[in-house]
């Protein structure tokens, strides 16, 4: 159930349904060459991206800190460079450089000047008018939009999540790539997410067609077995994480751990010591069980929980060896 209050700065929808997030989006957006109002970002309904799913997307968090009132947002570069990478494989032509789209980002944060932390979408999709899911289109048939909005935890982080394995398999680089953020995709996401929480989950992990562990619906995934991590590589359709990434370098070179990179069984999830999810959205997510079989009675364990602090003071601005990933934004 949802109620919608719209105020003078914001559209404000405050959920009351478990199976989704409460957030609030902000008043401006930017919207094909301008900054705009959100209201005004709009689309028709034959637009080849609504008919067709044929958008590319990413998330930004941007961590706000009230003693010093400034937003850092996290790795702005890097969504950018990957958003491009998408655009790549969706034949979509960004008619704006890396640069651009990154000052874009940093400005729409400024302008909405959020007071919580926040959550920032880029996205290119096919703005045309068309009837045909080709991706071949006319010239300058891409448009560019930025949504932000306030937004929490998207998974749970004061306790470990329960999980289920789910039943549906994640998409294969041979159907829709998973590498690149393709909306459409998305419904592989919907599906495995909305399976797991009918049957009174929080959320899933996808296997791949050949049976070895990917990921979470919407995240990456860590075991942790005899203090080392173990992921699983980026050809098992994952989608090639930036949170998956930087989890690797800090485990190694804060931890000192050592990482593993290599298939993961099923039954590998069961017996493992730890397992968390990471991504932007997820933070760093302590998983309490898989499948009814508890991990770590339940809870976030030791490395969990360390990756856990030192990823939550690195994005609010507390570590100064790792303010290289963030972009200040002061208002
Ligand atoms: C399918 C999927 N996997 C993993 C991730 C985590 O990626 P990142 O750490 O780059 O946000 C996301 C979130 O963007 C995702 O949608």
């Amino acid at each position: 159930m949802y109620l919608l209050i719209i105020t003078l700065s914001k559209v404000v929808y405050y959920n009351f349904s478990m199976a989704t997030i409460p957030f609030a989006i902000h008043k401006y957006a930017f919207f094909r060459k301008d900054f705009v109002d959100f209201a005004d970002a709009k689309i028709s309904v034959m637009t080849h991206a609504f008919l067709y799913g044929t958008a590319v997307f990413e998330g930004i968090r941007a961590y706000y800190n009230k003693d010093s009132n400034k937003i850092y947002a996290l790795f702005v570069r890097e969504h950018i460079e990957r958003l491009v990478q998408s655009c790549k494989i969706m034949r979509i032509n960004p008619c704006f450089t890396v640069d651009e789209m990154c000052e874009r980002v940093l400005e729409l944060i400024k302008k909405n000047a959020p007071k919580t932390d926040a959550y920032i979408r880029p996205s290119w999709f096919k703005d045309a008018l068309r009837i045909g899911p080709s991706l071949i289109g006319g010239e300058n048939e891409d448009s560019f939009v930025i949504t932000s909005l306030d937004l929490g935890d998207y998974l749970d982080t004061s306790k470990g999540i329960s999980v289920q394995v789910s039943s549906w398999r994640r998409l294969s680089d041979n159907a829709i790539p998973a590498r690149a953020k393709v909306n459409g995709s998305y419904v592989n996401t919907g599906l495995a997410k909305s399976q797991a929480q009918l049957a009174g989950y929080d959320d899933a992990i996808f296997l791949t067609e050949e049976g070895h562990v990917a990921e979470g619906s919407a995240m990456n995934l860590f075991l942790v077995k005899n203090n080392k991590l173990v992921t699983s590589p980026v050809t098992d359709n994952i989608l090639e994480g930036i949170t998956r990434k930087f989890v690797i370098d800090l485990a190694i070179n804060e931890l000192g751990l050592a990482v593993e990179t290599r298939n993961i069984d099923r039954t590998e999830l069961y017996v493992s010591d730890e397992a968390f999810f990471c991504g932007t959205g997820a933070q760093v997510a302590a998983i309490g069980s898989i499948d009814n079989y508890v991990l770590s009675d339940g809870n976030a364990g030791p490395v969990t929980k360390k990756l856990q602090e030192l990823y939550t003071n690195i994005c609010r601005g507390n570590v100064s060896k790792y303010h290289h990933i963030l972009s200040e934004v002061s208002y």
